[in-house]
């Protein structure tokens, strides 16, 4: 090739790189590009409804997602009455994941004590309950359980950001704070009690 011609050509390649163009890209290889398919959410006239994508078959369960275990993903017997207790084995370490995830979704409605005066309530979202009231304090773990995973009145659902173990993690957690605002001295081991009593507490 000659250098002149080499010139040129190369600055024909370079001119299809960067440059702004009012006229449609160059397709090499346009079988890649217009392929006789349909994407997400397109309408064909093929079939009746007049959707491309066909609904799912009545009963179909994604793979690894059977979620037989009814007091695990519902927090209810076989009954459909809520189970008493969290249905895993509870750990400091649980709690303590159970602590972050509620400061991150919880707290900013029921803040970080639970008892309802988060930054959200404090803007003018409706006060929920205190987490250490009798009511809460009664309530079976899957009803807790129940509650993050569905909402109730005024409290949106939070299955879609929390996935269940995290729930029940939470669940261990909201018996802590209701415990922290009913607990007495004797709760406290002996020997750690010097610790939280406040210095110069002569009653
Ligand atoms: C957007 C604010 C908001 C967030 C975030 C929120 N809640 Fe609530 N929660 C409420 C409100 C409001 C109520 C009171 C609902 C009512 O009575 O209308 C409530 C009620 C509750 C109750 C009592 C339910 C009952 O039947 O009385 C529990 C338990 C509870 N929340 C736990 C949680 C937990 C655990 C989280 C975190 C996963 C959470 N909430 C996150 C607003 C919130």
């Amino acid at each position: 090739m000659r250098p002149a011609a080499f010139l040129l050509f190369a600055l024909a390649l370079a001119g299809c790189r960067g440059n702004k163009s009012e006229e449609p890209p160059v397709h090499v290889f346009g079988d890649m590009d217009w392929q006789p398919k349909y994407q997400w959410g397109e309408a064909s006239p093929f079939f009746e409804d007049g959707r491309a994508m066909r609904p799912i078959v009545d009963g179909t369960v994604p793979v690894g997602h059977l979620d037989e275990d009814d007091a695990y993903y519902r927090g209810k017997d076989a009954k459909g009455e809520f189970i008493g207790r969290a249905p895993l084995e509870v750990d400091e370490k649980v709690v303590r994941r159970g602590q972050e995830r509620f400061n991150i979704y919880c707290a900013p409605c029921h803040d970080m004590s639970g008892s309802g005066r988060g930054m959200v309530v404090q803007r003018g979202f409706p006060p929920p309950v205190e987490l250490s009231s009798d009511r809460v304090r009664t309530m079976p773990d899957g009803q807790i359980f129940d509650t993050i995973s569905h909402g109730v009145r005024n409290m949106p659902s939070y299955r879609k950001q929390i996935p269940v173990a995290d729930r029940w993690a939470i669940v261990t957690w909201v018996r802590v704070l209701g415990k922290s605002q009913h607990a007495s001295i004797d709760d406290v081991p002996a020997d750690k009690r010097s610790a939280i009593e406040p210095e110069g507490d002569a009653q």
